[in-house]
């Protein structure tokens, strides 16, 4: 079979991974990819948020099935466009992946279907929004509405910060269109954990839970980041609160946009907050995490294909999964000045010997190649052996995995991994599952 994987960070080289790894792949392609996953499969250039250049690509390759990481081309429509042009596509229609791309959405079906979520409003124009804001006080959370690459949450610890909140939303449109509307909610406190499922519209397939340190400094401080590690599983969530979560939060979202005509097959990702009420709804998002996938996929004991094969085919009620005991542990190589602005281009050292390590796997996901310059005679410069160098090339450049017997041993030969390698001004946390660790144990 020949797949293409769409994306190019470290969930999809993890997505790669996964799928190399079963007998059913013959051929994996990934748009745009990343060295990483060149490793793995062949590279294709082009625009991964571009649904109209996907299936040209898909159809150019002759691919049999097409697995999308990244929320924005779910979002942008990807998959109602590759169904059109007769290819299978694993992840949500526009329509399902509403979830993820409207906030008004998500929050209007939970209320509608009695899904746990914290109390909301949303508003179009800032007037009514302030009133609504000096009503409820603080501390408050106030989000546009729309994709905004996980920067669109702001929690406010008081009314100032909140009222400007809503007028960088509104007002200023600092998220452009993703800022039409906006949620305010009620502020939880508790523990974040991550849900996941895979789901063909009706069966309800539920992936270990995990939790992901979304600050970028030790200690859970900072700006929130995309993720700077992650671990599988969360010590938090036991299989009590496991199996009430599928109920009430996985099933019934699934029900509910089925019965609203937006049928979810795909990877359904619940961010919770666990509060002393229970369980509530944080975010939906319609694809697998990042860096979560990074440690659940290798936790996976059976074929990813399988699953993903299952899935189109509506036949998730007959498949039982199988999960290896092990734990997992992700922690993210950072670029120094992430979140904010960074350099590129630097050398990566240590991959290689870091990857050697048993039970280790470095997932890329912000590097590049970067091709030897030629000297003028067409050879490499001095000392050059001409066969180009790693370099990094986003805000998180590795994401250095490990699994093991338990949660220690993981995050043990994880960081092992971690002093393999460096680049100039890498960062990294060096707290990765730290609560799982220290924290009370249920
Ligand atoms: P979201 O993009 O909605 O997942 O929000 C990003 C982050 O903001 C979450 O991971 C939480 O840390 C925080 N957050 C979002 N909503 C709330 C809330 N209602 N109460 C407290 N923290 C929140
Ligand atoms: N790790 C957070 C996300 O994937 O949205």
């Amino acid at each position: 079979m020949r797949v293409l994987i769409v994306g190019g960070g470290g969930r999809e080289h993890a997505l790669a991974w996964a799928l190399g790894r079963g007998p059913g792949v013959r051929t994996l392609f990934a748009v745009p990819g990343n060295p990483g996953i060149g490793a793995l499969a062949r590279c294709l250039a082009g625009d991964a948020g571009s649904p109209a250049e996907v299936v040209a690509l898909a159809r150019k390759e002759r691919v049999d099935l097409v697995v999308v990481g990244p929320e924005a081309p779910l979002v942008a429509g990807v998959v109602d466009a590759l169904a059109e042009a007769g290819i299978r596509a694993f992840g949500p229609t526009r329509a399902a992946a509403a979830i993820e791309g409207s906030k008004a959405f998500a929050k209007d079906l939970m209320a509608r279907h009695g899904i746990p979520t914290a109390r909301f409003e949303v508003f179009e124009t800032p007037e009514p929004a302030l009133r609504y804001l000096r009503r409820v006080g603080a501390p408050v959370v106030v989000k546009a509405d729309g994709l905004a690459a996980g920067k669109g949450a702001i929690v406010c610890p008081d009314l100032a910060a909140a009222e400007a909140a809503v007028q960088q939303v509104l007002v200023e449109r600092a998220f452009g269109a993703a800022g039409d509307r906006v949620v305010i909610e009620e502020f939880l406190e508790g523990q974040e954990v991550s849900a996941f499922c895979v789901t063909d519209g009706e069966t309800v397939v539920p992936l270990p839970a995990a939790q992901d340190h979304k600050r970028v400094f030790d200690g859970d401080r900072g700006p929130n980041t995309g993720g700077m590690g992650a671990y599988s599983p969360a010590p938090c969530y036991p299989p009590e609160l496991a199996a009430a979560v599928e109920d009430q939060v996985l099933a019934r979202t699934v029900r509910a946009l089925a019965a609203e005509g937006r049928p979810f097959r795909g990877v359904l990702y619940a961010g919770l907050m666990l509060t002393r009420e229970g369980p509530r709804v944080l975010e939906f998002n319609c694809r697998p995490g990042d860096p979560e996938a990074q440690v659940i996929l290798p936790r996976l004991a059976s074929d990813f294909l399988e699953l993903v094969e299952a899935t189109l085919a509506g036949r998730l009620a007959e498949v039982a999964v199988r999960w290896r005991p092990d734990a997992c542990v992700c922690v993210v190589l950072a670029s120094g000045g992430y979140p904010g602005s960074y350099r590129t281009g630097l050398p990566i050292s240590g991959v290689e010997e870091a990857s050697r390590l048993p039970d280790v796997l470095v997932f890329h996901a912000g590097t590049a190649w970067q091709e030897p310059v030629r000297g003028p005679a067409g050879g490499a410069p001095g000392g050059n052996t001409g066969a180009g160098r790693l370099v990094t090339a986003g805000g998180r450049v590795l994401g250095v995995t490990a699994l093991g017997p338990d949660l220690s041993a993981a995050v043990g030969r994880a960081y092992a991994a971690v002093g393999r390698i460096s680049f100039d001004g890498m960062h990294y946390r060096r707290d990765v599952a730290h609560r799982a660790l220290q924290g009370p144990r249920p």
